[in-house]
């Protein structure tokens, strides 16, 4: 059994091979209405707990669907529904729910909440977003960027605005696929120094640019996301968005990028605020294939952790 915390505490090999057989997951099943189940059903007789204690679309409905087309059941829980979010503690937690159920995924604030989930738990437990990172969404990028444009070794990915729980797992990323990348942002809101220097530390070549336009020339890939995330008070929002106007991925910025350069969104999106409706709606734009491939992504990810 494994859990699937980080991507990179994960092993490059095992990371590669999940999203080779997503991809191959994905053809296999091309044109089938959503709901027929794979030929293969490595989840049979399966029980998933789906945790969640922020809101989600994508996650919850992608990794429901995944289980179900696997052949395993699921079930969605609200964290503040559960003594969790009463005091129960997360070791005890992680003892009970071991006892129900044969794999747990989990989207929490603090990383600490996830870890000692993964600590105590006796099943393997899924990251699905915490305050610093959020490494299901990058695999799915990973495969989304390959399906289009071929392996992403050495490519240039372009990070503009906020460094934030999505952006440090694409430091992990960089670190464990071999591509560059560059993060433009204000200072006020770099990547924390430990993600750069991981990245750093595994070859990738990870650099700094204040100035987008310059950032983003030769990008093969850039991506945005939200500039006031789920775990940030509401409270810095305008000092936010005042710093970061600067990064807006537009036409002007794209025209920049390679003539071929991929556009990512993890999503949700703020239309005409970090992205415009012209550059998600545009050729540049894969972001409905990245929301897509969320499913085959963590349905390969789900077979890891259960060795299938
Ligand atoms: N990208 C992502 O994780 O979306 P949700 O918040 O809708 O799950
Ligand atoms: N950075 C965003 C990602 C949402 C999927 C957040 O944490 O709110």
């Amino acid at each position: 059994m494994n859990h699937f915390l980080d991507i990179h505490t994960t092993d490059p090999a095992a990371l590669r091979g999940m999203i080779d057989q997503a991809a191959a997951m994905k053809a296999a099943r091309k044109g089938l209405p959503k709901g027929t189940p794979d030929a293969e059903q490595p989840l049979a007789n399966r029980m998933v707990a789906l945790i969640f204690e922020k809101p989600s679309t994508r996650t919850r409905v992608s990794f429901d669907v995944g289980v179900r087309q696997m052949g395993g059941q699921t079930m969605v829980l609200s964290g503040t529904d559960m003594q969790l979010g009463h005091g129960e503690s997360i070791a005890d937690t992680a003892r009970v729910l071991s006892r129900y159920v044969d794999m747990i995924m989990i989207r929490t604030f603090e990383e600490s909440v996830l870890l000692e989930l993964a600590e105590y738990a006796s099943v393997p437990v899924i990251n699905g977003l915490t305050n610093r990172t959020h490494p299901c969404q990058i695999m799915a990028d990973i495969q989304t960027y390959e399906e289009h444009r071929g392996p992403i070794k050495g490519k240039k990915v372009v990070w503009t605005g906020d460094g934030n729980n999505v952006a440090a797992s694409f430091l992990h990323a960089a670190g464990q696929f071999g591509f560059d990348f560059v993060f433009s942002g204000p200072a006020q809101l770099d990547p924390e120094a430990e993600f750069i220097e991981l990245a750093r530390s595994k070859g990738a070549n990870v650099t700094i640019e204040r100035n987008p336009e310059k950032a983003v020339e030769g990008a093969d890939l850039v991506v945005a996301d939200t500039w006031v995330s789920m775990h940030d008070s509401q409270s810095t929002r305008q000092r936010r968005h005042n710093l970061l106007q600067a990064y807006q991925v537009n036409d002007a910025l794209m025209a920049h990028a390679k003539p071929d350069a991929l556009f990512m969104h993890c999503l949700p999106a703020h239309r005409e605020e970090e992205v415009t409706s012209s550059v998600m709606d545009g050729p540049h734009s894969v972001i409905f294939d990245e929301a897509e491939n969320r499913l085959h992504a963590q349905k390969a990810v789900m077979r890891w952790c259960l060795g299938k």
